[in-house]
């Protein structure tokens, strides 16, 4: 790959992750809504599944970057995006059980832990690989 094809790749990379972030949040918004009006349990589960294979996604194609430009963070990275898949699948055993508002209050835990990562992990992630973007050779 020549060092304009991997600034390109990068600068694409770093303009995808946003509107993956933004994707990701706007799903959490969307389940969230759909519990607090008491939308039956498939719809609830067609919602989480979806955000469940966006993620999947997404967190493969965040590690892949982070692999590919040999980035430092990388496990404590991972370790973040695991827990994640974690309580999510957590989420999903306890949406059979449980009150509205407790389901909402699980959702709105996790969407807060999702917008902290982005904020902090994402964004240095997201900051390195733009610095790699903007240099020669890369
Ligand atoms: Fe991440
Ligand atoms: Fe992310």
């Amino acid at each position: 790959m020549s060092s304009r094809e991997g600034s390109t790749e990068l600068s694409y990379r770093v303009a995808s992750m946003d509107r993956e972030h933004a994707s990701q949040l706007s799903l959490f918004n969307d389940l969230k809504a759909a519990v607090r009006s008491g939308a039956p349990d498939s719809l609830v589960y067609a919602l989480l599944n979806e955000l469940v294979e966006h993620t999947n996604l997404h967190f493969l194609s965040e590690q892949l970057a982070m692999k590919l430009h040999a980035y430092e963070a990388y496990e404590s990275h991972l370790l973040e995006h695991e827990r994640l898949l974690l309580e999510v699948q957590n989420l999903k055993h306890s949406l059979t059980a449980g009150t509205a508002t407790d389901k909402q209050s699980l959702i709105e835990a996790l969407r807060s832990w999702l917008v902290v990562h982005i904020q902090t992990a994402d964004k240095t992630l997201a900051e390195y690989l733009s610095t790699r973007a903007a240099q020669p050779g890369t």
